[in-house]
C-alpha cells in the first residue's frame, strides 16, 4: 500500500479530493464510496470547492454508503443517510436519486444486507472507496475480529465505538444504537481504489497496526494490505508511530508527477 504523510488534515483532504476529481474527469459516472465521521470532512469541503470553481463536474457521479445504524429512522439527523445528505450530497449538488445505501430500518435486516451487496455489484462496483478508521482499527463498522472475507451484514458495536460516537448523540451513549449494517471487509476490498484518511495522534496506534502490523482480523483495516491499490493518507500525528515514516516521505517526494495516488 502507499502511505502519504501530509502536514495536516486540510492537505490530506485536498490530496484526496484531487484524486476523486481526476477519477471523475476520466469517468463522470464513477461510483464514489463515502464514509462518515469527522475525518473525511476536509475531503468533502475540498471537493465541493473544486465543484464550485468548475474544476470538476459531478452531475453524473453516484454515491454509495459504507455503513448505517440499525433502527434509526432514515430522517433521524444522525442516521448516516442524513449525515451524508448534509455533508456530501447537498454541498456537491448531487440528488438522492444518485445515492445508494443499506436500509437500516428494514424488518428483514439480513435481506437488506444481501440486497445492498447485490446492488453494489449491479451498479458496477465502487470505483473509489473513502475510509476513516476507528481507534480500534475498524473500517466501516467492521469491529476487531470481523472476518476479512465478510460481506455486508449486521454487526454489534463495541462499547468503545459507542463511547466514541456518543458525541454525535448529545454525548449520551444511551442514544447510540448497538447494531449497525456495514459493508463487509470482503465487500470493501472489491472497490477499485481504497483511500483511508486518518488524522491526529489518537489514530497513531491503529495506523501503525494497519500499515506495519500483520494482516489480522484483530485490526480490520490491516486488510488494506491485501488490496492492489490502497492509499493511506495520514497527518503527522497519525503517522507518529510509523517506523517507516521516512521511507514513506521519501517515496512520495520522489514520485513521478503523472502517477497520482
Ligand atoms: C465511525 C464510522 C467509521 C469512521 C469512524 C471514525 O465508526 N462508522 O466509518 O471511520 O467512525 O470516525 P472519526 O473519523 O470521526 O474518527
Amino acid at each position: 500500500m502507499e502511505v502519504v504523510i501530509v502536514p495536516d488534515a486540510k492537505a490530506g483532504g485536498e490530496l484526496i479530493a484531487g484524486a476523486m476529481a481526476e477519477l471523475l474527469r476520466h469517468k463522470p459516472t464513477a461510483l464514489l464510496g463515502v464514509a462518515t465521521g469527522s475525518t473525511p470532512l476536509p475531503i468533502y469541503q475540498a471537493l465541493a470547492a473544486q465543484v464550485s470553481s468548475g474544476a470538476v463536474e459531478v452531475s453524473r457521479a453516484r454515491i454509495a454508503q459504507l455503513d448505517e445504524y440499525v433502527g434509526l429512522p432514515a430522517e433521524h439527523p444522525e442516521s448516516y443517510r442524513s449525515v451524508l445528505r448534509r455533508e456530501v450530497l447537498e454541498p456537491l449538488g448531487i440528488g438522492m436519486d444518485a445515492f445508494m445505501g443499506p436500509d437500516g430500518t428494514a424488518e428483514d435486516v439480513r435481506g437488506a444486507c444481501e440486497a445492498y451487496d447485490r446492488a453494489l455489484a449491479e451498479a458496477g462496483g465502487v470505483d473509489l472507496q473513502l475510509l476513516g478508521i476507528g481507534t480500534d482499527g475498524h473500517i466501516g463498522f467492521n469491529e476487531p475480529c470481523s472476518s476479512l472475507a465478510s460481506r455486508t451484514r449486521i454487526k454489534t458495536l463495541t462499547e468503545q465505538t459507542r463511547i466514541d460516537n456518543a458525541r454525535f448523540f448529545d454525548g449520551d451513549i444511551g442514544q447510540v444504537p448497538h447494531h449497525v449494517i456495514t459493508q463487509g471487509i470482503g465487500t470493501i476490498l472489491e472497490a477499485r481504489h481504497l483511500v483511508l484518511l486518518a488524522t491526529g495522534e489518537g489514530k497513531a496506534d491503529a495506523v501503525a497496526a494497519t500499515v506495519e502490523g500483520p494482516v489480522a482480523a484483530v485490526c480490520p483495516a490491516s486488510a488494506l494490505q491485501l488490496h492492489p491499490h490502497a492509499t493511506v493518507v495520514v497527518d503527522e500525528g497519525a503517522a507518529s508511530k510509523l517506523k517507516f515514516a521516512d521511507y514513506f516521505r521519501h517515496t512520495f517526494a520522489n514520485k513521478p508527477d503523472w502517477q497520482g495516488i
